[in-house]
């Protein structure tokens, strides 16, 4: 049996949709069942991460489980390590984890070092595991662009390896049903690495106005979200997101959704030609 949380969202549901048309039987691990996909094969449980007993109940016999990093929130790492022991005490075998690219302690985009804690804490407890450390979906890229067409962070000329949920949701779907992928790492990245001017080059051809990139520094970064009303840490890591492109950590292309799914994945053009 293999479990999915997630489902009601976007990277999820894809992937349950995919075990769903391939027959394989899943149980579905939501926090809301009203909001769960109705699909062929598929049970739905309900329990939240943290919740130890729910989750307890809602992954008994589940052998291999898709666990989703939880949405942002202060403290993460303490909610996924207590979901991640709660899924181990439950008897689950296997981990499939969604990380990001580069995740480290010290990352510049400090969401990923969440990822890296997390990854370690799997690891700690001795249970089967893949990690996916997906790189920035390739869906956002289209929504960083302003209503006056601009595209501002402090990304710099870095490259930008973004890749799509469905390429993403396609590679789990497989490493989730063979067993021969317990203790790999993937890196799941798009075809080619781009600069934000570049994409904002290709939105431009793409729907037929202009699109440019307008690099920030770090303090105008942080200076330009001062308003949002977002908590420190959120806004951090949207500004270390773009830091982190500069970087070049987000930068590598791997041939992992290649090699996984037997499809290349989709470049930006692709993707926005789709849209
Ligand atoms: N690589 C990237 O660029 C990137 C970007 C953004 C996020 N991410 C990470 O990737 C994950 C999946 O992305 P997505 O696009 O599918 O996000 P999404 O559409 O927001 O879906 C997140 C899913 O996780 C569930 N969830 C979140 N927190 C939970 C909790 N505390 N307990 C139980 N379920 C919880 C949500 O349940 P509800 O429907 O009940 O809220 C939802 O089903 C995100 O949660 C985030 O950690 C990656």
């Amino acid at each position: 049996m293999i479990g999915v949380t997630g489902a009601t969202g976007q990277l999820g549901s894809r992937i349950a949709g995919l075990l769903a048309k391939s027959g394989v039987p899943q149980r579905l691990v939501v926090r809301d069942p009203g909001r769960a996909p109705s699909l062929p094969g598929a049970e739905v449980a309900q329990a939240e991460y943290g919740d130890h007993a729910g989750l307890l109940t809602a992954l008994d016999g589940v052998d291999v489980l898709m666990l989703l990093s939880a949405t942002e929130v202060a403290d993460r790492v303490t909610l996924h390590q207590a979901t991640i022991d709660a899924v181990v005490a439950a008897g689950v075998r296997r981990i499939v984890y969604t990380s990001f690219v580069a995740a480290a302690p010290d990352a510049t985009f400090t969401f990923a070092r969440d990822h890296w804690h997390t990854e370690q804490h799997i690891r700690s407890t001795g249970v089967d595991f893949t990690f996916l450390r997906d790189n920035i979906y390739l869906d956002f890229i289209p929504t960083l662009v302003a209503s006056d067409g601009v595209i501002r962070g402090p990304a710099g000329d870095g490259r930008v390896a973004a890749v799509a949920r469905d390429d993403v949701a396609a590679a789990a779907a497989r490493v989730l049903t063979d067993p021969s992928h317990a203790g790999a790492t993937y890196d799941l990245t798009g075809p080619s690495a781009f600069t934000l001017a570049e994409a904002a080059a290709i939105l431009t051809d793409a729907w037929g106005r202009k699109i440019r990139y307008e690099p920030e520094t770090l303090d105008e970064a942080y200076r330009s979200r001062e308003n949002y009303g977002a908590p420190a840490w959120e806004v951090a890591g949207w500004v270390t997101s773009y830091a982190a492109m500069a970087s070049g950590e987000l930068s590598h292309v791997s041939p992992a959704i290649a090699t996984l799914t037997g499809h290349a994945p989709l470049s930006l053009e692709q993707y926005v030609a789709r849209m």
